[in-house]
């Protein structure tokens, strides 16, 4: 099983980054979960004019879409910047909308910040949903610079606990996919 980690924060000490190597960590057996942490800043701004029938997406494009098609589940971990969704991710589910990589792939959204994060929390939920993912987990959790480890961990237990909830929910959701759904056959053919 594989999951796609989805990071919503372009910065380098990123603690949504963080949460995405735990979720690695907490990966039930026979599941891997990665992430390119650049990948949705490399994407160009949304134009639909880039996107018509017939033309060649840019390659940045082409890449996350490929990356997002491969995998069985998607979890997407972002901090909220002024009570919405940060710019660059919103920018990143743009290019999917007519595409369509998401469409009933489990996803696991966790929104983590020093205040939580409610307004992100439900933008993204919504957003999801219109284009078409399943979500299936979510979590807000609330996570200051104070509450990492030098090494990197969180430091209350109740957090991880918490994550690893999601996690276990993403993973068995995307278990009971049925393997001829998982191997991307068209079954309107
Ligand atoms: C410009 C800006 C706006 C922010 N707006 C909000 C906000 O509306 N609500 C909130 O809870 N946190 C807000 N924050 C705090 C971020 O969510 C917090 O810094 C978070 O840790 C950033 O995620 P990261 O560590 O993964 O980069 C804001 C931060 C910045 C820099």
């Amino acid at each position: 099983m594989q999951v796609l980690g989805i990071c919503g924060s372009l910065r380098k000490g990123s603690t949504n980054l963080l949460v995405l190597e735990e979720a690695a960590r907490m990966m039930p057996h026979g599941s891997t979960l990665t992430y390119d942490a650049e990948q949705v800043g490399r994407l160009p701004p949304f134009n639909p004019d880039l996107d018509q029938d017939g033309r060649v997406p840019p390659p940045a494009v082409a890449a996350w879409r490929e990356a997002l098609r491969a995998a069985d589940a998607v979890l997407v971990s972002s901090p909220e910047y002024a009570h919405g969704v940060p710019g660059a991710l919103k920018n990143a589910l743009d290019w999917i909308v007519s595409s369509g990589e998401l469409i009933e792939k489990p996803t696991a959204l966790v929104v983590a910040g020093p205040g939580g994060g409610r307004f992100a929390r439900e933008g993204l939920r919504r957003v999801l949903e219109v284009i078409g993912s399943r979500v299936v987990a979510d979590a807000t959790l609330v996570l200051g610079r104070s509450q990492i480890t030098p090494d990197r961990r969180f430091v209350d237990p109740e957090l991880a606990a918490e994550l690893r909830r999601a996690v276990e929910a993403l993973a068995a959701a995307a278990r009971a996919v049925p393997d001829i759904e998982r191997s991307g056959v068209d079954l309107r053919r």
